[in-house]
């Protein structure tokens, strides 16, 4: 089956898109990767999903706009992808949509809403869509995130040692796999902020000029306030326990600016370097704590090199790797991760994993809009698949 997964995840920079074809085989589900590609948000689309996300608010109407807005410009990515990448027409598109709000109380999620109606992305590429695939996760008690853990469970759960995966979009997250024989369950959780709050800086800092720290050059420049590093660090969120998720209702601009103001004013290359060092410390507390030898790193913030240098040297005990040692582009291995789910939901399969998100139960995740046809679902996989496998990439440049 051709499967495209697109996310925009909550940097909201861009539409990230990739193709592949899965398959189940015994106990495998192998994907093929086809080709991925990112697709830059058009300026005013970005400015109006920014003016929307907490701390702010919105109206209804606001709502319906973005709703009809991200989903056309999902359709388009979608249908690009599927010119690409699938010779035309994809047999399905998972789309993740765009986050406008989680909500969470206490140690609970109570709701999540993804903006990008799918109808449109139906109507453009007339294949089937799945959508909105974190809101049955919530229905059963978990968080609704992390999601790609099943991704890093089947991929990495077959090896000999812990391993963990590491997502570094806006929010760092954190897959633990347990290896071998361990059979203790795997278990996910938010880190902190991975870019939030470094691209909250620069953009503030820079007057918009810039909206993220581009190759982590003012990171390395500058000099960590070590009084301000200290006062992040003390945000009760890192003490939680898993599984806990959070997002830029907490971690934004007004978040950082209320903690920076005991200090004075810093020089945006000094701030660039203090929330990089929030990041990389919080990142290898949990990986000491958890005792990870081995992390597999995804999402933007791997080509961030002043960032994951100070990762390396944070976590020295832990070896540091990407996703692209499996033929999967870092900032690629959501979309993918989401074409899988959606694959699965297809064939009546649950993609969440109750030890990663906190729900009681497997559930088959998501929302179908049937395409052009008229809608016709595999047979029901009579067993859910223990190992994904990543075939040799037949990747296509665009
Ligand atoms: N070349 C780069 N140098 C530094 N940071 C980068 C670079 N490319 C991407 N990033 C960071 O990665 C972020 C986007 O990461 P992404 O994985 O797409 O996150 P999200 O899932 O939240 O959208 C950007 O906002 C930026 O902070
Ligand atoms: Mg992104």
């Amino acid at each position: 089956m051709k499967v495209v997964g697109i996310i925009s995840g909550t940097s909201f920079d861009a539409i990230e898109t990739a193709a592949a074809d899965l398959r189940l085989e015994g106990d495998f589900v192998v994907l093929r990767p086809l080709g991925a590609r990112g697709f830059p948000y058009d300026p005013q689309l970005r400015a109006a999903v920014a003016a929307a996300l907490p701390p702010a608010t919105t109206s209804a109407a606001e709502v319906c706009m973005l709703d009809t807005r991200l989903g056309r410009a999902f359709a388009e990515a979608a249908a690009e992808a599927a010119h690409v990448f699938c010779e035309g027409h994809a047999d399905l598109v998972v789309s993740h949509g765009q986050t406008i709000f989680h909500w969470v109380e206490g140690d609970s999620a109570l709701g999540t809403l993804q903006l990008g109606q799918p109808a449109w992305i139906a109507s453009r590429t007339g294949s089937p869509v799945v959508s909105d695939l974190r809101s049955r996760d919530i229905a059963a008690g978990g968080h609704g995130a992390p999601l790609a853990s099943i991704f890093d469970v089947l991929l990495l759960g077959s090896g000999e040692k812990r391993r963990a995966a590491l997502n570094l979009g806006g929010i760092a997250n954190l897959t633990v796999v347990p290896g071998g024989e361990a059979g203790d369950p795997a278990f996910a959780f938010d880190v902190g902020p991975a870019n939030a709050l470094l691209d909250a800086a620069v953009e503030y800092l820079t007057d918009g000029s810039e909206t993220y720290d581009h190759n982590g050059r003012r990171a390395a420049r500058g000099d960590i306030h070590e009084g301000l590093l200290s006062s992040l660090l003390e945000e009760p969120y890192y003490k939680l326990g898993p599984p806990k998720s959070t997002g830029k209702e907490l971690f934004n601009l007004s978040y950082l600016m209320e903690r920076l103001a005991p200090f004075g004013d810093l020089g945006a290359d000094d701030l660039a370097a203090t929330v990089t060092a929030l990041t990389a410390r919080t990142v290898a507390d949990a990986l000491e704590r958890y005792d990870v030898p081995e992390v597999v790193a995804s999402g933007g913030g791997t080509s961030n090199p002043t960032l994951m240098g100070m990762l390396e040297e944070d976590a020295p005990k832990a070896r540091l790797r990407t996703i692209e040692d499996w033929g999967i582009p870092s900032g690629a291995k959501e979309a993918y991760a989401f074409a899988l789910m959606g694959f699965l939901t297809m064939h009546g399969l649950p993609a969440n994993v109750p030890s990663c998100t906190g729900a009681h139960s497997a559930v088959v995740l998501g929302s179908i809009t049937p395409g052009r046809e008229p809608l016709v679902l595999p047979d029901p996989a009579t067993r859910a698949p223990g190992h994904l496998r990543i075939e040799a990439a037949v990747c296509k440049e665009p």
